[in-house]
């Protein structure tokens, strides 16, 4: 980064109602660099001809202790997680104007937060006010998430067994939730069989609100309502994936409630798991960000020619987007700490080239409302595949293939009921 100064909150706590909070969950950047997942904590780096790591947090408090549970406490913290000092939190702006004072840069999550923000600048200012002491403050101010995003978009071997881990444990979820599904249950109760396999497995949070639509709520992106029946001869799309140790995992599964795909169902399944499998092939090292993208479009639009949803050739289909009534999403996104992660996409308005260590979402779908001049056997369906994909140096790996996508497979599953 050069050299300066590097401030770096977490998230704040979120006040549910009254007094119950949402659970807590670190800012993704502080816990990337600090692995301290307390909230109320500030990470500073200091660049210069040495370099220092300093943390800010909660005191120990044995009355609070008594109620809230266990805070790591600064003494601890620079022991256990190896920080080169530890400060209280209540500390944080009387140590800041010193350790900002003659820093040539500072780096902070610029505009994330107003707030923040202000109290910022706000101690810029008061090391300003030092200039006849001979203290500087800072000259520049630099978006930290710059730096971070690209390094955050390179998985390490140990990012990587976490998010083998985490997409292990999905997949068994995903495995539970189609032997649990049939008629007449309601979404939310296979929602709960989905967080009862993340839990078990030390996995206590999803890592986005999972999407459980029977029918033609598959057809809503981003439906999160759960509360439907499932009614026989319906499909079940489920998006979901749980967070291990910050980590995501994201699949989608479409299958049939009752355990059989109809031939309609079929027809628009094998189209939309071909344009997968095409994408997949696509996500290769050199190969540019696009590539699954344009590969799994290529399928999806023959296919919605042979289902008579769009007319002309692919090359016009795709030229003139009559593909987007049934297919409004792009074929992935990076995956990490967050489930949409960061990294650019374009570099210098260019696709960038897949590189090992990236980790992508590949997620092609078919979403088929309602309408006059569409087939009616078609109507409703709403289907997306969606896989885990790490880019390595001889291709990729799927960590998500254990979960069941094939018709048969599908088929062979259902048949055993839990
Ligand atoms: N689950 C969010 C997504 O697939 O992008
Ligand atoms: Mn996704
Ligand atoms: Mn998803």
């Amino acid at each position: 980064m050069g050299r300066g100064i590097a401030i770096i909150p977490t998230a704040p706590e979120v006040a549910r109602n009254a007094d119950t909070h949402y659970g807590y969950r670190h800012d993704s950047n502080f816990y990337y660099l600090s692995g301290f997942s307390e909230p109320e904590a500030v990470l500073v780096l200091i660049a210069g001809d040495e370099h220092k790591t300093i943390l800010f947090c909660r005191e120990k408090n044995l009355e609070r202790e008594i109620w809230d549970g266990h805070r790591v406490g600064p003494d601890a913290a620079a022991e256990q997680f190896g920080f080169d000092a530890a400060y209280s939190i209540a500390q944080l702006d009387e140590k800041l104007t010193e350790l900002m004072g003659n820093q040539p840069a500072l780096f902070y999550p610029l505009g994330d937060d107003a707030a923040w923000d202000q109290r910022i600048l706000k101690l810029r200012s008061a090391v300003q006010e030092k200039v006849r002491s001979g203290i500087r403050a800072p000259d520049e101010i630099r978006d930290v998430r710059a730096l971070l995003n690209e390094m955050r978009l390179f998985k390490d071997a140990h990012e990587l067994d976490i998010m083998h881990r985490a997409a292990a444990i999905s997949t068994r979820a995903h495995q539970r939730a189609m032997q649990f599904t049939r008629p007449e249950i309601f979404e939310y109760q296979v929602e709960a069989e989905l967080l009862h396999e993340f839990c078990s497995h030390g996995a206590r949070h999803p890592a986005y609100t999972s999407i459980v639509a029977g029918g033609a709520n598959a057809c809503v992106l981003h439906y999160v309502g759960n509360n439907a029946q499932l009614k026989d001869g319906e499909l079940l799309l489920i998006d979901a994936g749980c967070e291990l140790d910050g980590y995501a995992s994201d699949i989608t599964r479409t299958f049939p409630v009752n355990g059989k795909f109809s031939a309609a169902q079929k027809d628009v399944y094998e189209i939309v798991l071909a344009a997968q499998a095409a994408a997949i092939a696509a996500a290769q090292p050199k190969q540019t960000w696009n590539a699954p993208h344009d590969a799994a479009l290529r399928v999806l639009a023959q296919g919605f020619i042979d289902l008579k949803l769009c007319s002309g050739s692919v090359d016009e289909v795709l030229e003139s987007e009559s593909y987007k009534k049934f297919y409004m999403h792009r074929t992935g996104h990076w995956l990490g700490m967050d489930v949409h992660d960061v990294g650019d996409y374009k570099i210098d308005n260019d696709w960038r080239a897949l590189q090992p260590g990236m980790v992508l979402t590949v997620e092609p779908g078919c979403y088929i409302r309602p309408a006059d001049d569409v087939p009616r056997a078609l109507w409703n369906i709403g289907i997306r595949i969606e896989d885990d994909v790490v880019i390595t140096a001889e291709g990729n790996e799927v960590l998500t293939d254990a979960a069941p996508k094939s018709v048969a497979d599908i088929e062979e599953l259902m048949r055993i009921k839990i």
